[in-house]
């Protein structure tokens, strides 16, 4: 099949990669000039476990191509997807613009009958917004249809090759079947082609995100409980999630959701349900309490250490929103470091991949070691946002050596507060009561 993808982000050079590692002619086009260089040169934008290989393969068989000329890759292909950006208005609202701008180019450039599938996350009623916009350019057919991308940063590759179940939402028996053709070779293992309307294919991606968002900020709830009263969170997740209605996946307590989706996915639902009169109380909520637990950390710094930091070297492992990616996008660490530059501390940070990130955002206000070890070096406390593997057994003593005090914020709870006590650290964590040095 000859497939163009427009927008070459996380998920369109992802699901672009795949399709043509599956044997589909894919053409992927984005405005950004450099970034469509670096591509054509065989460099990859962003870090994602498997995707360097995956895209130089693809590109060596002539499968895979990229470009900046999106009528051309419209013309090139019989199956259009749109994968741009939707990031948050002012009003929390998902901003369609690039979806709307790219659907124009779509039908400006058309020459014959397209199947144009949204990719997106975007609101109920977006596909009508793009058919239109399409309608607009062109007295070609046109099949406008919803695919909401499920795939999860640091597994990207993985997750599209293997998805959990494909969500379609399309409104003719044509589409469908061309769809259904294409992801044939994703679900050979028996997940789900799930065919629905167009509407509650759109819902399906903003309710799967808020159901994941809402299990966080409620474990984030009551870790504060469990902080109070001297209990263990990590108990209560083990005993709740035990329960099969309830499951153990994203019951972890943390310093809140970050990335490029929960955040703007949960404030633009919150919009769409208020703008037709649905109650989004509960999401209300979830947003509020994750705002108030992405500031958990600073607070705990400063109550600890106090108001003032200008004579205090902070240490950071972990800036990423999560591991196995480079994405900072709406990542925890932000609000902490910012908050601690505020003060005046001196922060110095690590992280396995996202440094060059950090760089393009703090500057030089922040000092970033490519050392984990060399970070601690003479600071007064350590902070800890994203759970890393290389983290979870660092050599404590080590650590304790090249630290100026033996203090640890973990908002990741990756150590046994007994042990750290042991182990001579005061240790600060999510849910658990903080250890003094025993
Ligand atoms: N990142 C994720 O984990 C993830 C997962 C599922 C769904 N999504 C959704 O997928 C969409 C894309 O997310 P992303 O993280 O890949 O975004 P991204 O910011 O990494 O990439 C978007 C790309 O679109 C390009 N672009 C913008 N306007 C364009 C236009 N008119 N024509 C061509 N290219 C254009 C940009 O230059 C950029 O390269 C969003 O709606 C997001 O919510 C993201």
């Amino acid at each position: 099949m000859q497939i163009a993808v427009i927008g070459t982000g996380y998920v369109g050079l992802v699901a672009g990669a795949c399709l043509a590692e599956t044997g589909n002619d894919v053409v992927c086009a984005d405005i950004d000039p450099d970034k469509i260089a670096l591509l054509e040169g065989g460099g990859i934008p962003i870090y994602e476990p498997g995707l360097q290989s995956l895209v130089e393969r693809n590109l060596r068989s002539g499968r895979l191509r990229f470009t900046t000329d999106i009528p051309e890759a419209v013309r090139a292909s019989s199956v259009i997807f749109i994968a741009v950006g939707t990031p948050p208005d002012e009003d929390g609202s998902a901003d369609l613009r690039h979806v709307i701008e790219a659907a124009r180019t779509i039908g400006a450039s058309m020459d014959g009958e397209r199947i144009v599938i949204t990719k997106s996350t975007v609101p109920v009623g977006t596909a009508a917004k793009v058919r239109d916009a399409i309608e607009a350019e062109t007295d070609h057919t046109v099949h406008v249809c919803s695919n909401p991308e499920f795939l999860k940063e640091g597994a990207a590759v993985d997750d599209f090759m293997k998805p959990d179940r494909v969500v379609l939402g399309v409104d003719s028996e044509y589409a469908a079947d061309v769809l259904r053709d294409l992801y044939a070779p994703f679900v050979m293992q028996g997940n789900q082609i799930l065919i629905m309307d167009i509407a509650s294919a759109e819902i399906t991606k903003y309710a799967a995100n808020a159901m994941l968002a809402t299990r966080i900020s409620f474990m984030n709830s009551i870790s504060g409980l469990c902080e109070r009263t001297g209990a263990d969170v990590n108990m209560v997740r083990r005993g709740i999630g035990s329960d099969e209605r309830i499951g153990h996946a994203f019951l972890y307590p943390g310093v809140g959701y970050g990335g490029s989706c929960f955040p703007k996915d949960v404030k633009a639902l919150i919009r769409t349900m208020d703008e037709l009169g649905a109650d989004s109380s509960i999401l209300k909520a979830v947003d509020d309490l994750n705002d108030h637990q992405k500031r958990s950390l600073l607070r705990a710094l400063v109550t600890r250490l106090g108001e003032d930091m200008s004579e205090m070297t902070i240490a950071a492992w972990g800036l990423a929103f999560k591991p196995n990616t480079d994405d900072m996008r709406e990542a925890p660490s932000l609000v902490t470091i910012e908050g601690l530059l505020e003060r005046g501390a001196r922060v110095v940070a690590h992280d396995p991949e996202a440094m060059a990130e950090a760089g393009r955002r703090f500057g030089d206000r922040v000092e970033l070691c490519e050392d984990d070890y060399a970070a601690l070096e003479g600071a007064n406390a350590l902070v800890i946002h994203t759970e890393w593997n290389p983290y979870r057994r660092p050599d404590f003593d080590r650590m304790k050596a090249a630290m100026a005090e033996p203090l640890v914020f973990d908002g990741r709870n990756l150590y046994d507060p007994a042990r750290m006590a042991e182990r001579g650290f005061e240790y600060h964590s999510v849910g658990r009561v903080t250890v003094e040095v025993g």
